[in-house]
């Protein structure tokens, strides 16, 4: 399962690394960074980051990496 955070979107408000710290980083360019590639058992962990990004700037694929 790959996850992408469209950097054209991102504004950095962080509600992705605040429900999935262990998948989310805010840097100090303002953006979202995805840590690592993620298993499949994760899905609904990301997918709630995703739902809480206001921009909509997180992207899940859930075919296998
Ligand atoms: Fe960026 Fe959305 Fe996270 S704006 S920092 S991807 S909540």
């Amino acid at each position: 399962m790959r996850v992408f955070v469209d950097h054209q979107l991102c504004q950095g408000h962080g509600q992705c690394e605040a429900e999935a710290p262990d998948i989310f980083e805010v840097r100090d360019d303002g953006f979202a960074h995805v840590l690592r590639d993620l298993d499949v058992t994760e899905s609904p962990t990301v997918h709630a980051a995703a739902a809480r990004c206001p921009v909509e700037a997180i992207t899940v694929d859930a075919a296998p990496a």
